[in-house]
């Protein structure tokens, strides 16, 4: 009922924030879908999965508000939310995933705002993904606005791993906390070992190919 009464009392202002927020994912989301087009053209194969994006719901930005002690205005979470527009992209392979990220931030009208490597880096419990924090323009009728998007682009396995390690930590009364943190991490350890390995059999198979190519056109 808090958060009820929180929405009735800026009901417009943050309806209209939550729109600009879905045309920045609309507009993040088909830089990402043009990228593919191009690069599947060009290599003749898809180096994105799927583009999802979802729009934090009035509940979690409630939540997270409070968490972080920000003020509860429609101007406060626009200023202090970063992921209230979140892009995820779901990449073939890791060497995909630095392509498309520098393809995308090269763009002129985008401006990184926050960069983390949790593939370079992983987090301590196994965690791999790499996060942008980016602003992004949007054009309405009378004005432009810099909206910021979360983009995390993750391979396959890394979306699989973090997927399920999100199910089973919400889970209650894990009572070998230990034995599931130990496990948690040597899956994302062997979820990265089979990116390596087949990443390197799409460049056999790409060198393959061009060799054939090259033979053809001689
Ligand atoms: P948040 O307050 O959670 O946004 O943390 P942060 O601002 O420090 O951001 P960070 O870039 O570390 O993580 C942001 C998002 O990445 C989260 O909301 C999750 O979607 C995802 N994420 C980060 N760490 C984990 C993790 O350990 N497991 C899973 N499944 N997802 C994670
Ligand atoms: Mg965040």
């Amino acid at each position: 009922s808090e958060i009820r009464n929180w929405l009735k009392k800026y009901a417009m202002p943050y309806q209209e924030l939550m729109s600009c927020y879905r045309c920045a994912l609309m507009e993040v989301e088909t830089k990402f879908n043009v990228l593919n087009e191009e690069l599947s053209l060009r290599y003749d194969r898809n180096p994105i999965e799927t583009v999802k994006s979802r729009l934090k719901s009035p509940e979690s930005i409630f939540d997270k508000a409070i968490r972080k002690g920000i003020p509860l205005t429609v101007e406060s979470i626009e200023k202090n939310l970063n992921d209230i527009a979140g892009v995820r992209v779901i990449c073939s392979h890791p060497a995909d995933i630095y392509k498309l990220s520098e393809a995308f931030l090269r763009q002129d009208d985008i401006t990184l705002l926050e960069r983390k490597d949790y593939i370079a880096n992983p987090k301590p419990n196994g965690y791999r993904s790499l996060h942008l924090i980016v602003e992004t323009p949007i054009f309405l009728h009378d004005q432009k606005r810099l909206m910021k998007v979360e983009v995390q682009f993750r391979t396959i396995s890394m979306d699989w791993w973090a997927s399920l390690e999100h199910k089973i930590r919400y889970k209650k009364n894990l009572p070998e906390m230990e034995y599931v943190e130990r496990e948690l991490y040597e899956c994302a350890e062997i979820s990265a070992q089979l990116d390596a390995r087949m990443e390197k059999l799409q460049k056999i198979a790409a060198q393959a190919t061009e060799g054939k190519d090259r033979a053809l056109s001689s």
